[in-house]
């Protein structure tokens, strides 16, 4: 049973506040954190901060971790950590509200999370095993790696409008020999960057990708490409997008120099847009787009998801939100979900929502966040889940790698069980 919850304040990969508990069973004591994006919209849960603007500039997270150690603490001591959805549901009755901004999305995720991990301890199993269990007894299976190799837009204030373009080694046998192909194309890529634009562009990014202060989308996607050639990887790793369209959309039109001294000069129609994603798709790999237009817009990305060229992917757009996910499998708005844990906010209802994409017949992408802790959980979730996906950044930077590193070690305890997801990614 739970004996002891305590939370405390940490920081996150960009040294903004977050929560980190640790919750005592018999068996041990099971720690996590929680990440932080940069998008947040009106649809997610909502995280807790303290708003007192002389103290990390208004983002502690005092009133959440205190939220953890009164109230839910005393809620939940002497539950049985392996009844993930009582204990979870035991939370949302205590906030009340529907976002969970009651006691904040920061400090009910955390503690959700680490009860998983107990009750995978207390089952004596491995956690994305616990998780496969809880979501039907799915395959656990290693996804497919997004490396972000180019950071842009808000993840990296370059001139580059899109947020990221992801490298995804599809064509590998087994989850080490992803990790070493996009690593070594990673590699590679700082070189090309460096012989043609100069060593000061391979700075990188908050979630690790280069930052070359380049803006065509075609000469950022032709260093992938060149960067892909060189490996010897022509077929075997495809590439996808995050154009995080939100961004840079105003008053419906975009303009891919917001960020540049260009700002405001010149404006892309929705329909310019999808002609320029119509001709990516067709000189380079492109297997994925995600929110190509502005969140709101559900009109024209219909036109992308009928184009048939690529999955389509709704991160803005759906904001992990049930309802919104209902409204584009109505709608055929898109094929994908973006999952982000923090703004679904307990792991049941991840489960939850994964299961309807699922039944819908989406492709899921575990996603981190740009703000990261060295919690591995995801990793974990996504092998449990199926999720066929998991986007956490590029092969470099500690908050990135733990969860890439935590796939190996599933892998290497698989042994001859071990499924990587490669050209099945989508299923
Ligand atoms: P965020 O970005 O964590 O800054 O929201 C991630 C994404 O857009 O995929
Ligand atoms: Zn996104």
């Amino acid at each position: 049973v739970i004996t002891k919850i305590k939370a405390r304040q940490i920081l996150d990969s960009r040294g903004i506040p977050t929560v980190e508990v640790d919750l005592h069973t018999n068996k041990g004591v099971f720690r996590a954190s929680v990440p932080s994006g940069n998008s947040s919209g009106m649809y997610e849960a909502v995280e807790l901060r303290d708003g007192d603007k002389g103290v990390y500039l208004g983002n502690g997270v005092s009133k959440a971790v205190k939220n953890i150690n009164d109230k839910i603490s005393e809620a939940l001591i002497g539950m049985d950590p392996t009844l993930q959805s009582q204990i979870d549901q035991a939370m949302i009755d205590l906030d009340k509200t529907e976002k969970k901004g009651e006691l904040g999305v920061n400090a009910i995720l955390a503690v959700s999370i680490a009860a998983c991990k107990a009750g995978a301890a207390e089952k004596e199993v491995p956690l994305y095993k616990h998780i496969a269990d809880m979501s039907g007894k799915t395959t656990p299976t290693l996804p497919v790696p997004a490396f972000t190799v180019i950071s842009g837009g808000k993840h990296a204030g370059s001139t580059l409008a899109i947020q990221e373009i992801m490298i995804l080694p599809i064509g590998a046998s087994k989850f080490e020999e992803a990790l070493r192909m996009g690593t070594e194309t990673y590699h590679h890529l700082k070189a090309v960057i460096t012989e043609k634009t100069g060593a000061h562009n391979c700075n990188v990014g908050e979630d690790g990708g280069y930052a070359p202060n380049i803006s065509s989308f075609k000469e950022a996607l032709d260093l992938v490409k060149e960067a892909i050639g060189r490996s010897g990887y022509n077929e075997k790793i495809k590439i996808a997008l995050d154009v995080s369209a939100t961004n840079f959309c105003i008053g419906k039109r975009y303009d891919l120099d917001f960020q540049s001294q260009k700002a405001g000069q010149n404006f892309k129609t929705a329909e310019d847009m999808i002609e320029l994603y119509k001709e990516l798709c067709s000189e380079y790999p492109i297997v994925s787009i995600e929110d190509p237009f502005d969140k709101e817009d559900w009109e024209h990305i219909k036109h992308v998801s009928s184009l048939g060229i690529c999955q389509v992917v709704g991160d803005d757009l759906l904001m992990s939100n049930a309802k919104r996910i209902e409204r584009a499998i109505t709608e055929s708005a898109c094929n994908a979900l973006l999952l982000k844990v923090n703004q679904v906010g307990t792991v049941t209802e991840v489960i939850e929502v994964v299961k309807q994409a699922k039944e819908a017949h989406w492709g899921v992408v575990t996603s981190h966040r740009c703000g990261e802790t060295v919690d591995s959980f995801i990793a974990d979730l996504s092998v449990g889940l199926a999720s066929g996906v998991i986007k956490a950044g590029a092969p470099c930077r500690g908050e990135r790698l733990e969860k890439y590193n935590q796939l190996l070690r599933i892998e290497e305890e698989l042994g001859d069980q071990a499924v990587y997801a490669g050209d099945d990614w989508r299923q």
